[in-house]
């Protein structure tokens, strides 16, 4: 099935399944609160829930699928989903983003039930610095969590830093040392003024090219790779064959080929990272709509979708927090940790 296209003519090929809301970290430009409203148990969808969902997509033309959270590790049996969606013809790329706090007792299951690629966060490699910013400890067991996706099979490992200044700018290199040494691929990413990152600062933001210019002063020129499909990364390559990406959402969207859309775990499903509203598809999937009356809901929405989130953002004279507490508080599908990251 070709995929639909939306009003900029791009298509619909990625889903993020957000399975849930929870999560047992609280980093800093995410989670910054000390009270959260949380999702509602009784509307989070079942596993065949989401299995149903993920059919109708998969019928629509989408073909990858990525597991989010909150930390989606967090949601009991999971592995089990994995292995459901996994079984799904149409699907050619599954995928999961992780903290990583749970990944070394849950690696190898996750493999065995047919988990392509995995994305850990690392934003640093040092145990207090990580204290400070996720407000948990655990630093140890991520990186037990990333030796344990090797040792199960994970080829295709990323790793995914958030860049703060002051915060991590100044581990790069050693982050870039670390994941060449377990064979993974870095990825930098700009600090972005989502939903719940209630202290966003443009001066806290360590841009595109500062990060490159960093990086060459440290390891030499980057020059840059073709990028491989609609992912957001640009990649770059070392002189020592270090490969690593920069994800520059906050300064050089990729709104132009951006195929997503995400779920969240009770059902709401956003066209955009930015968007404030979604369309609930639980209420329809509970009232016994039947395919065709969801794909009726799907179908007009994305072909109609003209959303540019990010480079509406940038074109804001004077950019701040996306959302203010008071509106996170009234609908917590603003959040992050609620759409997915
Ligand atoms: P790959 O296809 O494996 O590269 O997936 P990915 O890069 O989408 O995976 P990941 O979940 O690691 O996302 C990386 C980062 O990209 C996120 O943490 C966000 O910072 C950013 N990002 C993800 N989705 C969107 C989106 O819809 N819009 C924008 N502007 N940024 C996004
Ligand atoms: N800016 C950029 N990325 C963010 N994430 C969460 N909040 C932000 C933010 N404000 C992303 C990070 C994290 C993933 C789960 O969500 O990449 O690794
Ligand atoms: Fe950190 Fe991800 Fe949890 Fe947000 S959802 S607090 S980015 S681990």
């Amino acid at each position: 099935m070709p995929p639909l296209l939306d009003a900029l003519r791009r298509p619909l090929t990625s889903l993020r399944l957000s399975v849930t809301d929870r999560c047992n970290l609280r980093c800093a430009y995410c989670m910054p609160e000390e009270e959260y409203r949380w999702l509602d148990r009784a509307a989070l969808l079942t596993f065949e829930e989401l299995s149903r969902l993920v059919d109708l997509f998969l019928s629509l033309g989408v073909t990858k699928v990525r597991l989010t959270g909150g930390e989606p590790l967090v949601r009991r049996d999971l592995a089990e989903l994995v292995a459901q969606l996994a079984r799904k013809p149409g699907l050619t790329d599954l995928a999961l983003t992780t903290n990583g706090l749970l990944l070394a007792a849950e690696a190898g299951a996750l493999r065995r039930a047919g988990l392509h690629r995995l994305t850990v966060s690392l934003d640093t490699l040092e145990p207090a610095r990580f204290e400070r910013l996720t407000r948990r400890s655990g630093l140890d067991q991520v990186l037990a969590g990333i030796e344990a996706a090797r040792t199960a099979g994970f080829r295709e490992l990323k790793l995914d830093t958030v860049v703060l200044r002051g915060v991590n700018d100044d581990e790069l290199a050693p982050l870039l040392r670390y994941a060449k040494s377990v064979g993974a691929e870095l990825r930098f990413i700009e600090y972005m003024d989502v939903g719940g990152a209630t202290r966003w600062r443009r001066e806290d933001v360590v841009d595109r090219r500062e990060l490159l210019a960093r990086v060459a002063a440290a390891f030499g020129p980057a020059t840059p790779l073709p990028a491989r499909d609609a992912a957001p990364a640009e990649r770059f390559v070392l002189p020592d064959g270090t490969t690593f990406g920069i994800i520059a959402s906050t300064t050089a969207p990729f709104c132009r080929s951006c195929d997503r859309s995400r779920l969240t775990a009770d059902g709401h499903w956003f066209l955009c990272l930015y968007a404030t509203r979604g369309i609930d598809l639980r209420a329809p999937l509970r009232a016994g709509a039947d395919d065709a009356a969801l794909r009726a809901l799907i179908v007009p929405a994305w072909s109609g979708r003209s959303d540019r989130g990010a480079e509406e953002r940038l074109a804001l004279a004077d950019r701040g927090a996306f959302a203010p507490l008071p509106q996170l508080r009234d609908d917590p599908h603003l959040e992050m940790h609620t759409r997915g990251g």
